[in-house]
């Protein structure tokens, strides 16, 4: 992992208190350069104060570039339309791992390794009668993804590459049958095991919806959108939940422990949970007479209120993704035979009249991928509860992604910020029989 070291002209200089420091500017492959601030409390007595690290490089990574202003998005150089549109999950999941598209023979050996790990201990099962049947599915993967780690002790050694790899494969591998069995047990199906014979897309969809009554058969236009979906949610940068997953890594937690932080990150609304937020608001509108309403709660600062996939971080173009996405979702809806499905409909005129109205042009607050997904997994039956655990499953590839890079980067120790210091002064002790009683 090289990077551009600073080059003479690009030293910036910071001048305190009569003294001035010169700070190394680096320079990546692509994308604004970085100050290097590791020396600044050393040598000035100041932290930085960036809440939201809005501006903050927390790592190096090789992995996944954005450019927010352009709407770009690369996995390892690749751009993500091209992606979506020629490879597969399978080999998404490869290029991100590696850092290459596989070969054909290192494809077939990949996508057999992850069969290989798609069953879960039988005893995991008992785990699951352990939540209400109504548990969000979001809880059950929190504690189910963390609990592998008391299973599989011969992947838990951070330091061994063997042991981080094997991690790596069970976790991409096992996410679709946890995932799968928590559906099943909140509507009380037996639970589906994962056929070797089927792809990753199609084990998902078998199984969600087979049952042993009958025959299951899986529509090939939803594997193929599920394909995409998966794609398009692998990897995104340093967003909340992938920093999570850095963090609670940067401490030596083994990689089960830190997914499932990266789960419990995910469901937030602001970020993962988004998809789920989007068809839960667009029943709150109800129907297009009611956009102008929403709109005008989504613009008032006095209300909480905020439209639901739409704005992003990053993002202050299009997100790339939800380009996609809004043509899988015209394409399953029209497949769906729901071209005139209601909520469709509602989220078209919504997109249409946010986009045109000057508080969304001004502030550069696009759809994102969450504004779509929700609706494309809606017209497949998956229930909204599901939705963001589908974009676990999907993230769980670049969440371990980076987790295998950051301990491989000698860089790497343990994150541990400060903060600024906003309380009470030092003060001594108070007796109770000297604390004063709220007069009431
Ligand atoms: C994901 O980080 C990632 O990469 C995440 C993700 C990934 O793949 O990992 O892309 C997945 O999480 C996508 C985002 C899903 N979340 C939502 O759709 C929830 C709705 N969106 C907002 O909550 C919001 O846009 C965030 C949380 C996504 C971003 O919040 P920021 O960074 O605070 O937004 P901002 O600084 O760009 O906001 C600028 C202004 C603010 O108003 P002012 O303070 O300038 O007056 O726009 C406002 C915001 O209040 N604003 C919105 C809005 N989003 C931002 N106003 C109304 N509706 C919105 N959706």
């Amino acid at each position: 992992m090289t990077m551009v070291a600073p080059q003479a002209p690009h030293v910036a200089q910071l001048s305190y208190q009569g003294k001035t420091i010169d700070l190394p500017v680096y320079f990546g492959t692509d994308g604004p350069g970085v100050l290097d601030l590791q020396g600044l409390y050393r040598e000035t007595g100041l932290f930085t104060f960036d809440p939201g690290f809005t501006s903050t490089a927390s790592c190096r990574s090789e992995i996944t570039y954005i450019d927010g202003d352009k709407g770009i998005l690369l996995y390892r150089g690749y751009p993500i339309q091209q992606l979506a549109e020629k490879s597969d999950f399978m080999e998404v999941a490869y290029l991100l791992l590696y850092g290459e598209l596989p070969t054909s023979s290192q494809k077939g050996e990949f996508v057999q390794s992850v069969h290989k790990h798609t069953l879960v201990h039988e005893q995991i099962s008992a785990f699951y009668r352990g939540f209400r049947r109504d548990a969000h599915p979001m809880a059950i993967m929190v504690g189910v993804v963390g609990a592998l780690s008391s299973f599989y002790h011969d992947s838990l050694d951070i330091h061994d590459t063997a042991q981080r790899q094997i991690a790596a494969l069970r976790l991409i591998a096992k996410m679709p049958t946890l995932a799968g069995m928590a559906y099943k047990y909140s509507i009380g199906q037996p639970f589906v095991y994962p056929q070797s014979h089927l792809s990753y897309a199609e084990n998902m969809l078998n199984m969600l919806f087979s049952t042993p009554t009958a025959p299951y058969d899986i529509n090939p236009v939803w594997a193929k959108a599920i394909d995409r979906i998966l794609i398009l949610h692998a990897d995104h940068e340093q967003n909340a939940s992938t920093s999570t997953i850095r963090l609670a890594g940067s401490s030596g937690a083994n990689p089960f422990a830190c997914i499932a932080a990266g789960i419990a990150a995910l469901w937030g609304p602001a970020h993962g949970g988004a998809n789920e937020a989007v068809l839960g608001m667009l029943t709150e509108i109800g129907h297009v007479g009611r956009i102008p309403e929403f709109i005008k709660r989504a613009k008032d600062k006095e209300d909480p209120f905020r439209l639901m996939g739409f704005g992003h971080r990053v993002y202050k173009n299009y997100d790339p993704r939800a380009f996609v996405l809004r043509e899988t979702c015209h394409e399953i809806m029209g497949e769906s035979g729901m071209k005139d499905n209601p909520t469709l409909q509602l989220a078209m005129e919504l997109e249409r009249v946010a986009l045109a109205d000057d508080y969304f042009i001004e502030k550069k607050l696009y759809p994102n991928v969450d504004f779509y997904s929700g609706i494309i997994f809606r017209a497949m039956g998956i229930p909204v509860s599901m939705f963001t655990v589908l974009f676990a499953i999907a993230r769980t590839v670049g969440w371990i992604s980076q987790w295998k890079e950051m301990m491989a980067d000698p860089m790497q120790k343990i994150g541990r910020p400060r903060q600024l210091y906003v309380g009470q002064g030092y003060r001594d002790f108070i007796p109770m029989e000297k604390r004063l009683e709220e007069k009431t």
